[in-house]
Order: structure tokens, then sequence, then C-alpha cells
């Protein structure tokens, strides 16, 4: 079967890493206009810099969760994908071989005016002429054709700790669902009024992906 995963902060709770919205959620201590936005990166980068640091520190010292490694199993007898709004490296850590970072990537930098982005795993100091790997509020999603296409020739979508908030990622539910895909999601707070024909599977993502694959792919 062809499984497309759309994954969100939620998938890398359990590894330890914040999430961004709700009590404890990392934009409960920052506004993203300060922290994650050409603007701050222009105008105050070293905390843009300190606070991509924080995260890439928080990410290094973390490690793939039961959820992570599940789906990363699923390629053994399935053709997955994963459409991701992380920017950490949990799902290739767990061994997932088709991620595509909709939000780009913590442990890559680029040059500021404009090139490849190159493997970084430290601090990036700001002044070097390199940001970090990120989309920030207001920027384009490079990869939202190719996850388009990925929903697309899909079978089925599993959506996994996302608060489906931000466009264009959330849209990608509308792409399943307009086509007549099957759409599972897996939350422990599920929107309060997910939209029909979606199965709702309330539990954290290394429970309820456990559920998916036992009771969807068996
Ligand atoms: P959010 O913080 O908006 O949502 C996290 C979701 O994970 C919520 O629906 C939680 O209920 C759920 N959750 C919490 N614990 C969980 C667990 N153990 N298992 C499964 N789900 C759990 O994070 P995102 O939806 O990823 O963008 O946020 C989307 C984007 O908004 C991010 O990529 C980031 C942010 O601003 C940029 O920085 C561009």
């Amino acid at each position: 079967m062809k499984i497309a995963v759309l994954t969100g902060a939620g998938i890398s709770a359990e590894s330890g890493l914040a999430t961004f919205r709700g009590a404890g959620g990392l934009w409960e201590g920052y506004r993203f206009e300060d922290v994650a936005s050409p603007q701050a990166l222009a105008e105050n980068p070293e905390l843009v810099h300190r606070f991509y640091d924080m995260r890439r520190k928080a990410a290094r010292e973390a490690e793939p969760n039961a959820a992570h490694q599940a789906l990363a199993a699923l390629e053994r007898e399935h053709e997955v994908t994963i459409v991701t709004q992380n920017v950490d490296d949990l799902h290739e850590r767990a061994g997932s071989r088709n991620v595509l970072h909709l939000h780009g990537e913590l442990m890559k930098a680029r040059p500021l005016k404009g090139g490849e982005a190159i493997p970084w795993r430290d601090d990036l100091p700001p002044g070097l002429g390199y940001r970090p790997h990120v989309v920030f509020f207001g920027e384009e999603v490079p990869s939202m054709g190719d996850a388009t296409l990925v929903v697309m020739e899909a079978d089925l979508l599993l959506v996994v700790g996302t608060s489906l908030q931000v466009y264009p990622a959330a849209g990608l539910v509308g792409v399943a669902l307009r086509r007549g895909k099957r759409v599972v999601l897996v939350d422990p707070n599920p929107p309060p009024e997910p939209p029909q024909r979606v199965w709702v599977i309330a539990e954290p993502a290394t429970t309820g992906v456990a559920r998916f694959i036992a009771e969807e792919l068996a």
C-alpha cells in the first residue's frame, strides 16, 4: 500500500521535544515574530540564532520514540513517504528513508545570500553568513508541491501529532479527503470537530501509531 504520513511536533513530544501550541508549548515562551520571521533575522539575529541553537541542542539530545520507529519499520511492507512539519531529524534517525521536510531541517544551515544548505549540528553563530535552514513565517514552503503529489498518489493519509493550524501543510488533509482517500488522525487532543470520514485515534503517538498499524494494516 502507498502510505503518506503527515507528522507534526506531537510525534516528537514523547521524545522530550516541545510542541508549539498549548500549555508549555514553544509559542508560550516566544512570539514567532521575534524568533521565526525574516524580519527578526534581519533585526535581531542573536535571538533568532539562540532560539534555533536551543532547539538544535534539544533535538541532538533526543532519541526517536516508538512512533518514529514503527513508521520506519512500515517501509518493510509498504511504500511510505513521511511529510513532516518537524525540523528535527528523528524520523531519519529511526530509519525512515523517504522524509520530506516541509519546514526545513535544524541540522542544516544555508548561506544568507542563497545557495545550497550544508550539514550543521552545532551552535550556529550569527555573523558567519549562514542562517538556519528552516522556513520562517511568511516564507514559501518549497516542498509543498512535492508533498501534495505524495498525498495525491497515496492510498491512505496518516496524520500524527499536528494541530493542523498552519497552512499550507494543514491543507494536505483536504487534498486527501477531496480525492476520497482514507484519512487517519492520531492525536491525544484531536480537533473538536474533525472532518467527517476521518478515523480519529485519540491517543499519544506511540500507542496511536501502533493501534493504526494493528487495526488498519493487519
Ligand atoms: P502544534 O504544537 O501546533 O500541535 C502539536 C499537536 O500535537 C497538538 O495537536 C497536540 O495535541 C499533539 N500532541 C501532543 N502530544 C502528543 C503526543 N504525545 N502524541 C501525538 N500528538 C501529540 O505543532 P504542529 O502542528 O507541528 O512551523 O505545528 C505546525 C507548525 O507550527 C510547526 O511546524 C511550526 C509551528 O509554528 C514553523 O515554525 C514554520
